[in-house]
């Protein structure tokens, strides 16, 4: 096929791609170039929150776009204050800094922990992150993801990052130093195979924070925006961040990162200090409102909460011990079969499902799936495992 031959000759190699190009969606439906339709429940790897073709946020989409896409940091946007207000009203009343992508969100909240405590006149500029996370592929994100297949190649890594072990505090204290800034922390990590925080660890890690003059960075770009049945996963916990870091969801696929800072915290982000010239433009900043709108609406994360709890019964149902919160769940294979085989095969039977670290399936699908449709996909899946015989 020639577009394929294109797609060779013309790009890099970076990702390996499955041969499918998808030429329509509508709810949490795909459809290929043959017209097979497929049930999605990965949702551009939890982006793609309203599913497709949403009628609200494809209208805020075309309506914005007839006007200004873009005008630059330079001048006032409104959507842009009006989506902050939101989000730090629902979160730490804090500030907000708009960017593109999850890597730049969390790229921008370790520099501004550096400069926070560089303008107080503090030498702390160490960062502790956990194995298995995932933070993102810019030089510090990728330093901070305590995964060293990402890191091969692309060495020497900035300094000051060290990596403790999930859910034992005991790691995380022979780590810390009088240098220590900032902890980064998912509360399940997603790429790293959906391994959950333990409610004891994130209490004891808050505790330690608050006693030791630490910054606790919650990597909220997976987690965030209704994904696990709160606005924001911390929300399930007792314990408030200093800094989030957003992206994924928030724009329901349109690109857009996000930094929420308690106050003091991002005021040292002064003039001139950190910037980017597509963040928080009028096309993604209408859109997120948009998406929060919905999300905010009135039971809709109760039904979120609810519909996980449905995913969860069909796969211990299977014999699965599920993991996760809300709508960001993942089971492990057993592992004389690869979870990307079972993905392939699951996708031949019309199901799009992810992988994950762990031998790991991932469902994260958009958050508007209805409970019929998980059972529709469940019973696919349930095909496949058979036909595989690991049920
Ligand atoms: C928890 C987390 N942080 C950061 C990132 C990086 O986001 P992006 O790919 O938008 O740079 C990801 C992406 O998967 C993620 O899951």
């Amino acid at each position: 096929m020639e577009l394929l031959k294109d797609a060779e000759n013309y790009l890099m190699p970076n990702y390996s791609r499955l041969n499918i190009f998808f030429e329509r969606g509508e709810g949490v439906y795909l459809y290929d170039a043959e017209g097979k339709k497929y049930l999605d429940m990965l949702a551009g790897i939890a982006v793609n929150t309203l599913g497709y073709n949403h009628p609200k946020l494809t209208e805020a989409i075309c309506e914005q776009a007839k006007n200004i896409i873009h005008i630059s940091n330079l001048f006032q946007i409104k959507p842009q204050i009006e989506v902050a207000k939101i989000l730090s009203e629902n979160s730490i009343n804090g500030k907000l800094f708009f960017c593109n992508s999850g890597a730049e969100a969390n790229e921008a909240a370790i520099k501004l922990a550096r400069k926070y405590f560089h303008s107080k006149g503090l030498n702390k500029y160490e960062f502790i992150s956990f194995k298995n996370s995932f933070h993102g592929r810019t030089l510090a994100t990728l330093t901070a993801t305590g995964q060293p297949k990402y890191q091969e190649g692309f060495k020497p890594l900035p300094e000051g990052f060290k990596y403790a072990e999930l859910n034992d505090i005991n790691s995380v204290k022979e780590l810390i130093t009088d240098k220590t800034a900032g902890i980064i922390l998912e509360i399940i990590q997603g790429e790293g195979g959906i391994n959950p925080v333990e409610d004891n660890f994130l209490k004891e890690l808050y505790q330690l924070t608050r006693e030791k003059d630490i910054l606790l960075i919650v990597d909220e770009v997976q987690t965030g925006i209704g994904r696990t049945g709160k606005l924001f996963a911390y929300q399930h916990f007792d314990i408030e961040p200093d800094i989030i870091t957003l992206a994924k969801g928030l724009g329901g696929g349109v690109p857009i990162g996000a930094v929420i800072a308690k106050e003091e915290i991002g005021n040292s982000f002064t003039s001139g200090s950190h910037g980017s010239t597509f963040g928080g433009n009028y096309l993604a900043t209408v859109t997120a409102k948009s998406v929060l709108e919905e999300i905010l609406k009135d039971g809709f994360l109760e039904e979120v909460r609810e519909k996980g709890e449905f995913l969860k019964d069909l796969l211990s149902e299977l014999g699965f011990k599920p993991r996760g919160l809300g709508l960001m769940i993942g089971i492990t294979i057993p592992e004389n079969i690869k979870a990307i085989d079972v993905m392939k095969l699951c996708l031949n039977e019309g199901l799009i499902v992810g992988v994950a670290g762990n031998n790991s399936l991932r469902f994260t699908p958009p958050l508007i799936i209805e409970k019929d449709e998980i059972k529709e996909g469940i019973q696919i899946l349930k095909k496949v495992l058979t036909k595989l015989k690991v049920i």
